[in-house]
């Protein structure tokens, strides 16, 4: 295609972009009936010849920019989906449009540079070991699988088991300790590691998720031992101090899902919840939910890097890894072609830095306190301690609670998402995105209320 017609071909992609987002402010949170049958256009055959790449745009943007689901409307409160940054839009857009495969520094000098520089930034802001290192995945599911490869490469080789090489036929037996609402990607990840859900020992909770520490079995060297940073539903906080301490003395190894929650390890009010949370021995956090990067962009972060280096290990006579002052993030990822996901996580914290990212959980946590609080005299019960930016509420019996989470989905206005908390459905907040202002709170409140009332 000539460089004129590239050209002409952004700027209608921008165009369409533009058109979108001058709507967003007040469009429905979900897309209509109507709005969704036009997806149907989309059910025909491959073309047997190929359509103008103008058209092709045309089609996708005039039935997409109609069909998502807004979450950057800042009234869209499902899973933790929190929202994007429009510098991580741009700083995606240019990596975009270069064209970055992020396996090698060979490959994508630019690429390197910037996730090393994320990595030390990313270090120091959550207050990890500086001997950390990262990786960039697609989200913390695959970034937990990440931690527990380089805990299982770790706890056999102090066994003496060589699992790269032998396996886990006639390996030990490792243990996996996790508390009883551990997110289920974890479990997930247990079992793509071969471990076996008869290697999980649960360990109970109390009322906000948290694993109680005297119900915690007696460790030893070959335990894994997996906390969590932010209940999905209550945004509760395990006690890493105790459990690290207790897990380190028998060289168990610890590593912390912090999908959102590790997050609030860079404000200085919110640092008591992650104490202690450097003594593990691995973390996984997503950039997507509560820091408002682009999808896809997860955080494996280990302070053993041997250990991850030696589980995610891959060689190719094609493959030239760079020498010690290079980075090839390959390293510490399952997978080698991958996008250039630290060039725009290098955006969004260039342009937060610690204040703006502090100032960001922090009004989070704000948005769900106020909600919380105004609810109090409301026959809704906030079930959760709003430690973070969680709040799960419940009706009166299971039935209210169903009806008035089916009419606040319908209404279009805000969106959230239901659960099961201690076997009773309850309806999850989650006050992720940095769009979110105390006027949408007002109408989340309002709407709430009033789907109550109706
Ligand atoms: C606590 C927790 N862990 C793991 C995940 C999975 O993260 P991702 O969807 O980025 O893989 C989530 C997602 O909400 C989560 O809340």
């Amino acid at each position: 295609m000539p460089h004129n017609n590239q050209l002409i071909l952004l700027n209608l992609a921008k165009d369409f972009a533009f058109e979108y987002l001058n709507h967003l402010d007040t469009a429905n949170v979900i897309p209509d009936t109507n709005a969704l049958e036009s997806l149907n256009v989309f059910d025909e055959a491959l073309p047997i010849q190929g359509n103008q790449a103008t058209d092709t745009i045309t089609k996708l943007a005039s039935i997409g920019n109609k069909t998502t689901v807004n979450y950057n409307t800042g009234r869209y409160f499902g899973f933790v989906n929190g929202g994007v940054y429009p510098v991580g839009i741009a700083a995606r857009w240019l990596a975009d449009t270069w064209d970055q495969n992020a396996a090698l520094n060979i490959m994508s000098p630019i690429g390197a540079k910037l996730e090393e520089v994320c990595e030390n930034w990313v270090t120091e802001l959550l207050g990890l070991p500086k001997q950390s290192k990262m990786g960039l995945v697609t989200g913390t599911s695959v970034a937990t699988l990440c931690g527990l490869a380089a805990a299982r490469y770790r706890l056999y080789q102090r066994l003496q088991w060589d699992v790269q090489v032998n396996g886990l036929i006639g390996a030990p037996r490792l243990r996996i300790i996790m508390g009883k609402q551990t997110h289920g990607t974890v479990t997930k990840m247990v079992s793509l590691l071969g471990f076996g859900s008869a290697a999980i020992e649960w360990v109970e909770c109390d009322a906000q998720g948290r694993m109680l520490v005297d119900k915690i079995p007696p460790l030893d060297k070959q335990c894994i031992v997996i906390l969590q940073a932010g209940n999905v539903c209550t945004g509760a906080f395990d006690d890493f101090k105790t459990i690290c301490n207790t897990a380190n003395a028998v060289g168990a190894w610890v590593h912390i899902d912090g999908a959102f929650g590790l997050w609030a390890a860079a404000s200085q009010q919110f640092r008591a919840l992650t104490h202690g949370m450097e003594l593990a021995d691995s973390w996984s956090v997503d950039g997507h939910k509560t820091l408002n990067t682009p999808y896809d962009c997860g955080l494996i972060l280990c302070q053993d890097s041997e250990a991850l280096v030696h589980a995610m290990q891959q060689t190719g006579s094609y493959i030239d890894l760079a020498q010690d002052s290079q980075r090839d993030g390959m390293l510490y990822t399952p997978d080698m072609s991958r996008r250039a996901r630290g060039i725009d996580l290098w955006a969004v914290l260039h342009h937060l830095g610690q204040k703006g990212v502090a100032n960001l959980v922090e009004t989070l946590h704000q948005h769900a306190v106020y909600l919380a609080g105004e609810l109090k005299d409301s026959p809704i019960t906030v079930l959760n301690e709003v430690v973070f930016n969680q709040v799960m509420l419940q009706c009166d019996s299971p039935e209210l609670t169903q009806t008035l989470l089916a009419k606040i989905q319908a209404s279009g206005v805000i969106w959230c998402g239901g659960a099961q908390w201690q076997g009773q459905p309850v309806i999850r907040i989650s006050i992720c995105s940095w769009k979110t202002t105390q006027a949408d709170m007002d109408i989340t409140l309002k709407t709430i209320l009033n789907c109550l009332k109706s």
